[in-house]
């Protein structure tokens, strides 16, 4: 900016030609679209040295995580206060429950020339607030005007599979930090698998002194699991900025990693070979034996110990190795089991199979845009999280030339993972039957966080949309222009993002 005022300078030119700022911003340039939006010309709000934040001692915690991040990019010292009389320039943000517009996690945002105010009925709807407060502030200044937000749909998710490479809680927390700036609020942990097991069980210690021990992983690359202390702060630190984690154990296929550690969990009590390969659909848990049923139990019974969450997800993809009649046998034991421990079960969509599944979430993920068994699950009641392989599969490459990634569903570019309806995707799966959408990232080709951000980011950012704006907001051309807006800032945080070429990068 200072070399571009020179540069106007030098031409000759007066100061007034050069716009505002090189990327100024208007109200409405934020992902996901807020559901209304209305401008005011000359309300602009100017961060000074003198503004403070002001809010309450019950939403402290987001005030003080806003002001870290506005001092950051402003430089200026913001100081968070619980007392601002009139004239002080301030960011309030002020928990006021009664507003059915917005609900449980949306937010008004005012922006006037002296103050900024967000409003909520909870601290879930502050913290979204401040996350569109946080992308609007460019060059110290916030666009003046007024928001009216709040979700499509309740659940909005991401999720990391743990199990094909291990990834450590700092690189968890880091994805958690960039997912909920998107106003994502599930974070779905895949925690076992052929390859790994990845998550303490108390009662069957050999899943991970065996399960997670180095070499375990795809090409024998990895090892490492969670130990419970290290998840419990995890979904500690995902309640802080309002999401919630999601356990997943997949069974009865996807298990070879479980039989190496305790072969009782064959039919032929022989332990299988471990797997670094990535086949699926070749392993199944014994299901006419009782041992089954006791190690479910204990499994479910700690992992819904370590959950405040309400899903626990378990799993029932791509069970090939499991007849038709044992899976139904197997869903017909373990979803009670989920509800037993207070849980509501969860569940890939293949679920769907089973009468009980009614009670349940499916997780959809087939390539299919009809189904009529998960539609005829959805008309008895049954939800669904949207998460279409060829759509929402952040582990599919963008194109041919991908380093990464998998291409089984298909290449998703930037515009194939936004140009879709959750509600309309499906044939009898429409808005009343949709609990919301999730992006799943399969980690067969992945090893560190480089790799996660750069299959996520921007990907993610189009999932995230399609689960909070409402469908009058979708329109290509409008996203892509945020997006581009929204480049710097990953820049400046160190996200190692896509740089797909249908973006106009700024
Ligand atoms: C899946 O991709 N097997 C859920």
């Amino acid at each position: 900016m200072r070399r571009l005022l020179l540069a106007v300078a030098a031409l000759g030119l007066p100061l007034a030609v050069v716009p505002e700022a090189a990327a100024a911003t208007s109200l409405g340039d934020v992902i996901p679209a807020p559901a209304e939006v209305a401008p005011a010309a000359r309300a602009d709000f100017r961060i000074s040295p003198v503004t403070v934040v002001r809010t309450g001692p019950a939403t402290r915690d987001i005030a003080d995580r806003l002001a870290r991040d506005l001092r950051r990019v402003t430089g200026q010292p913001l100081p968070v206060t619980s007392f601002a009389p009139g004239p002080v320039p301030k960011i309030a943000l002020v928990l006021a429950p009664g507003d059915d517009t917005i609900g449980d996690e949306g937010y008004r945002l005012r922006v006037r020339r002296n103050a900024v105010t967000l409003r909520a009925n909870t601290p879930a709807g502050l913290f979204a607030g401040t996350q569109t407060l946080r992308q609007l502030v460019r060059d110290r200044t916030i666009p003046g005007g007024s928001i009216v937000d709040y979700p499509r749909f309740a659940y909005r998710g991401a999720m990391l599979d743990l199990a094909r490479h291990f990834h450590t809680p700092d690189e968890i927390r880091r994805y958690i930090d960039e997912i909920s700036r998107f106003k994502v609020n599930h974070l779905h942990l895949h925690l076992t698998d052929d390859q790994g097991w990845r998550i303490q069980i108390d009662s069957w210690p050999r899943l991970t002194t065996v399960g997670a021990a180095p070499g375990t992983g795809v090409d024998g690359v990895g090892g490492g699991f969670l130990t419970k202390a290290q998840y419990r702060d995890l979904v500690r630190y995902a309640a802080a900025r309002f999401v919630t984690i999601v356990p997943e154990v997949d069974m009865p296929g996807h298990v070879n990693a479980a039989q190496v550690a305790y072969p009782a969990l064959t039919c032929d009590g022989v332990a299988p070979p471990p797997r670094t390969d990535t086949a699926v659909g070749y392993s199944s848990l014994c299901i006419s034996s009782e041992t089954t049923y006791r190690f479910v139990e204990d499994v479910i019974r700690e992992l819904a110990a370590l959950t405040p969450g309400p899903y626990l997800h378990i799993g029932g993809d791509e069970a090939h190795a499991t007849s038709e009649a044992d899976y139904l046998t197997f869903q017909q034991r373990v979803l009670p089991l989920v509800t037993k421990y207070g849980k509501t079960a969860y569940g890939w969509n293949e679920i769907a199979q089973s009468p009980l599944a009614t009670n349940a979430v499916a997780q959809y993920w087939n390539t299919t845009t009809s189904n009529p068994t998960v539609a005829a699950a959805a008309a008895n009641g049954m939800k669904v999280v949207m998460s279409p392989a060829q759509k929402a599969y952040l582990d599919m490459k963008y194109d041919p030339a991908t380093p990464l990634g998998l291409s089984w569903a298909g290449y998703i570019e930037v515009r194939t993972a936004y140009d879709w309806d959750p509600a309309g995707h499906l044939t009898g799966v429409g808005e009343e039957s949709v609990l919301g959408v999730e992006a799943p990232l399969w980690s067969e080709t992945l090893r560190d966080l480089d790799d996660i951000e750069f299959m996520a980011f921007p990907r993610l950012a189009a999932i995230a949309e399609l689960g909070w704006s409402p469908a009058s907001t979708h329109d290509w051309e409008s996203f892509r222009a945020r997006l581009a807006a929204y480049g710097p800032q990953w820049t400046a945080r160190g996200v190692d993002f896509y740089p797909s070429p249908q973006i106009d990068w700024r």
